[in-house]
């Protein structure tokens, strides 16, 4: 924990450029409305969940499904099986190893947001044809922020949570409006 504290206070007190003058860390990417440190803050922290990708990504569902118990049936094969047995099932591990990995390209390509654009739009899609909606991403949000929290203290400092709200909606607004193309009213 002191390692992360201490690169946090790193990171924000504006130290991140010293090594790399020429970078402007407070300059906003219109493309996704995050400053270069932002970036920086999201992408060096992602690799902090990546260290234990599946047992977050399972803790990441099995808190959502805590929360919206009325989603599991959205995921065929889990119906009806209790959420301690979900926990150390292959199949959820499959699922969310799947949007671990689909966070991590996100993540990946804040610097390309055209390739960003397309893969959302993808992902879009494919939600909106299996009628996810989108409460339910935003219901994901919320624990996923709160998962981020317990596990990089990011709580200690509202720029950091900012940096990942931020993120967390410039996916969502592309996986929006793919659901929108897909979804049969
Ligand atoms: C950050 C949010 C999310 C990301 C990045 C994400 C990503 C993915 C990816 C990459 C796949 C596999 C590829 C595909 O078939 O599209 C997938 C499958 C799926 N997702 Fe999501 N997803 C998210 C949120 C949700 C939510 C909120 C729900 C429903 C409540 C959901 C339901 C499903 C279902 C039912 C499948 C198919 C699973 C299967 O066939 O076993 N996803 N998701």
């Amino acid at each position: 924990m002191g390692i992360i504290l201490s690169y946090l206070s790193y990171l924000w007190n504006g130290d991140a450029g010293a090594a790399a003058p020429a970078i402007d860390w407070d300059r906003t990417d219109p493309a996704t409305g995050l400053t270069a440190r932002q970036k920086k803050f999201v992408t060096d922290t992602w690799e902090l969940v990546k260290k234990d990708i599946k047992g977050n990504g399972v803790e990441l569902f099995i808190r959502f499904f805590e929360r919206r118990p009325d989603a599991v049936p959205r995921f065929r094969s889990f119906v009806g099986v209790p959420l301690e047995e979900l926990r150390h099932s292959k199949r959820l591990l499959a699922h969310t190893n799947s949007v671990m990995y689909a966070l991590d390209s996100v993540v990946a390509s804040l610097d390309d947001p055209e390739c960003l654009h397309e893969m959302l739009l993808k992902m879009g899609e494919n939600h909106g044809r299996r009628r996810v909606t989108e409460q339910e991403f935003l219901d994901l949000k919320v624990v996923l922020m709160d998962l981020l929290k317990d596990k990089l203290d990011i709580h200690l400092n509202e720029e950091g949570e900012e940096a990942w709200s931020k993120t967390i909606d410039v996916a969502y607004k592309g996986i929006f409006e793919g659901m929108k193309s897909e979804v049969v009213q």
